[in-house]
């Protein structure tokens, strides 16, 4: 079935009850839905992003009370921070309830919940009534989807409906913390900062730097654009741009603030200063650079403070290592 750009929720749900797949604009990034009840819709996610199966999916749900019917022991500190972030950017690694699908978890014994506060997430999932697992809606290992037509320009000939709901407000995925430990330890971080989970829990949240946990967020060469991502300083960007000229590169700087000298025939990416502007702008300047036909972005990392810490994962990760650019022609490498 052709996918239909929709904003008919009742329709979208019945799809879901039906055992398709609905991508839907959450506050984070887009998800590519399906019910979490239901093993084949479950197994089309994969199929349709090119997933490999055994990567965990994090269920969406209307309320904060439905929490006890897909995990157990729900530790105080799960309770508290879902009270203070929920609705909102964060998701919440606990021990799955009994019939919690293995297609959903991984086949591990803990399941990733988040209740998202985007209008139109929370009405489609009252209509549907139950979980939604949903990843990012983009092929694996691609950039998230902050507006309607990234969903459509990647995925469109794969999902049965995309719901409208404009651009995305936070533009980075959903912060992670497990507490299936009884300890919150960020897996991920996101909108929901460092500050904000240690004020609000009056305790040290450590970020785990790597998990043995099979998730595709942690690999190093995720959310990458076709350019390569490569990381720079200040000082470096104007040699390191006239090397990849001189290589005959197509080469571009994102960049914040006041145009400093560069050299000729290199392309700006303007990105805003302000780190909560620059997460919500950051997925859709790398489609930039891939639309300007970039074969490089030179980036320097923002300030690791707030979000500023989730902006650098994500462009680490772009700019990871990753089999497509080294199998490209030499002159890009
Ligand atoms: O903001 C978001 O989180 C978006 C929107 C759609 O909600 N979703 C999203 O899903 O980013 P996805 O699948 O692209 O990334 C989810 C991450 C993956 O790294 C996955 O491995 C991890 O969450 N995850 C899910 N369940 C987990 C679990 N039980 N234990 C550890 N990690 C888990
Ligand atoms: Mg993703």
């Amino acid at each position: 079935m052709a996918a239909v750009v929709t904003s008919n929720l009742d329709e979208a749900a019945d799809v879901l009850r039906r055992g398709g797949l609905v991508a839907f604009p959450t506050e984070t990034v887009y998800g590519l839905g399906a019910s979490a009840r239901d093993p084949d819709a479950v197994a089309r996610i994969f199929a349709a992003k090119g997933r490999p199966a055994d990567h965990p999916l994090i269920v969406h749900l209307a309320r904060a009370e439905a929490l006890d019917s897909w995990a157990v022991d729900v530790p105080a500190v799960a309770r508290s921070l879902a009270r203070a972030f929920w609705p909102g950017p964060l998701t919440l690694i606990l021990r799955r309830a009994p019939g919690v699908l293995d297609a959903v978890t991984g086949g591990q014994e803990t399941v990733g919940l988040r209740v998202p506060s985007h209008p139109v997430a929370r009405q489609l999932l009252e209509a549907f009534g139950d979980g939604v697992a949903a990843p990012s809606a983009n092929r694996f290992g691609r950039v998230s989807p902050t507006r309607a037509e990234h969903v459509l320009a990647e995925l469109g000939d794969r999902v049965d409906r995309i719901v409208e709901g404009g651009s995305c407000e936070v533009g980075l995925e959903s912060t992670i913390v497990d507490c299936s430990s009884g300890q919150a330890v960020i897996l991920r971080p996101g909108g929901v900062t460092q500050e904000m989970l240690e004020a609000s829990l009056g305790v040290p949240v450590p970020l785990r730097q790597t998990s043995d946990v099979r998730a595709p967020g942690q690999l190093p060469s995720h959310y990458a654009p076709r350019a390569q991502v490569i990381l720079t300083s200040t000082g470096e960007v104007d040699t390191r741009a006239r090397e990849l000229l001189g290589r005959g590169a197509r080469v571009g700087v994102l960049r914040a603030g006041a145009p400093a000298a560069l050299p000729e025939g290199v392309t700006v990416v303007d990105i805003a200063a302000d780190l909560e502007t620059a997460a919500r702008e950051l997925y859709a300047r790398l489609r930039q650079a891939d639309d300007e036909g970039l074969d490089a972005l030179l980036v320097v990392l923002p300030p690791e403070i707030g979000v500023g810490r989730a902006i650098a994962d994500r462009l680490r990760r772009a700019a990871g290592p990753r089999p497509e650019v080294s199998a490209r022609s030499p002159s890009d490498s």
